[in-house]
């Protein structure tokens, strides 16, 4: 099948990634049938020179000494400052780092936990089933597949990704996979509480109205996937998911306790350490893009383990490819200045989603609307 040998040159590629595209059992099918070597269509550029030791942006060890910050939102309806620290906080980790993790934000462990198990339970239960919500055509609501960018990027990365478009518009729950329906909406009611909670906080942090972000749609689109990182064989030779920026505006990102993602801040990898209950925030290029580069979009990724699986549930806060009527965006007027003019032009967010589903691997998608 696809067991191709990374030690020999000549292969054809497309042939291999149809090939394994057509089982629709994406990697956990490769790691089911026992592979014990990575096929070629996995193992990244930057690895193939086979010099491991020397391609330090890539495979060095993260820094230790550093973390990302962690926010307490407990005290968030309390008398007193506490409101004013807590976006105090929001505004410094926004501006230095893009990324943060919060705590206390009011949704049961048990709604996480069951989450996490749900998506656990779709990717691992009879190929058969799964195999019937396997597609490419990204104008469905809910999907899976492995790696949505599978024949357009340079490399494709260890995981599958199970994909509902929940909102704008209605979504049928008869189109959700029976095995985490319930789950799904359940989390997705409780975690759409917190996204305009946040966005209150990120509009305070920026010194504009509470509702700010929200009046500007910011919360109107939302994209969710589950991922699924299967226990990779070769972890050195490819990556969970390669180093990117997101490409909305807030992502909600819920982690498992196994481990794996990093964030790229002061020239060095960063380990995003599981903390039980907590969810990660990050800032993506259009939140980038609408504050002028004021917040900033980081780049991020998930190193291969041998251990697994990993699962985790991203929230996107974003519209999607084919949304109807997409608004204009560009930096926000009242954060302008004659000593901070803009950066970016106007813009629609499909066309930035569209340069990153079909482009090969572009780093950082934002300099395709700077002025
Ligand atoms: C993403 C992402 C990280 C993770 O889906 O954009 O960065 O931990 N996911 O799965
Ligand atoms: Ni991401």
């Amino acid at each position: 099948m696809v067991e191709a040998d990374h030690e020999h040159g000549d292969y054809d590629r497309n042939r291999e990634l149809k090939l394994l595209d057509e089982t629709k059992a994406g990697v956990k099918g490769l790691v089911d049938a026992g592979l014990s070597k990575l096929p070629k269509i996995f193992v990244h550029d930057s690895h193939k020179v086979n010099d491991f030791s020397s391609s330090s942006s890539s495979s060095s060890s993260p820094a230790t000494d550093v973390s990302i910050p962690v926010i307490d939102l407990g005290s968030l309806h309390e008398e007193g400052n506490s409101r004013h620290e807590i976006v105090q906080k929001v505004k410094d980790a926004c501006e230095k780092w893009g990324f943060f993790q919060v705590v206390n934000h009011d949704i049961p462990q048990s709604v996480l936990d069951e989450m996490l198990d749900g998506l656990r339970r779709f990717h691992e239960q009879d190929v058969e089933v799964k195999k019937e919500f396997y597609s490419r055509d990204i104008t469905k609501r809910v999907f899976y597949n492995t790696n949505f960018n599978f024949y357009t990027a340079s490399e494709i990365n260890w995981r599958d990704t199970l994909y509902c478009l929940l909102a704008p518009g209605p979504l049928d729950p008869h189109q959700l996979p029976s095995i985490c329906r319930d789950i799904t909406i359940e989390y997705s009611d409780q975690v759409k509480k917190l996204t305009l909670t946040l966005l209150e906080l990120l509009s305070e942090a920026l010194g504009l109205e509470s509702s700010y972000l929200k009046d500007i749609d910011c919360g109107e689109g939302i994209f969710m996937v589950g991922h699924y990182y299967p226990p990779c064989p070769e972890p050195e030779l490819t990556w969970g998911i390669g180093g990117h920026t997101d490409i909305g505006f807030v992502t909600i990102l819920l982690q498992d306790q196994v481990g794996g993602l990093q964030v790229f801040h002061e020239d060095q990898w960063i380990d995003v350490t599981p903390i039980p209950g907590a969810f990660i925030i990050n800032l993506g290029d259009m939140m980038q893009l609408i504050t002028n580069d004021k917040f900033m979009s980081a780049m991020h990724r998930v190193v291969a383990q041998k251990v697994g699986p990993r699962v985790s549930v991203a929230y996107f806060l974003r519209q999607h490819v084919d949304d109807e009527s997409p608004r204009m965006y560009g930096p926000i007027k009242e954060l302008l200045t004659e000593d901070n003019p803009p950066i970016y032009k106007e813009m629609k967010m499909p066309d930035l989603v569209k340069l990153v589903y079909t482009t090969k691997l572009i780093s950082s998608p934002l300099n395709h609307f700077r002025l």
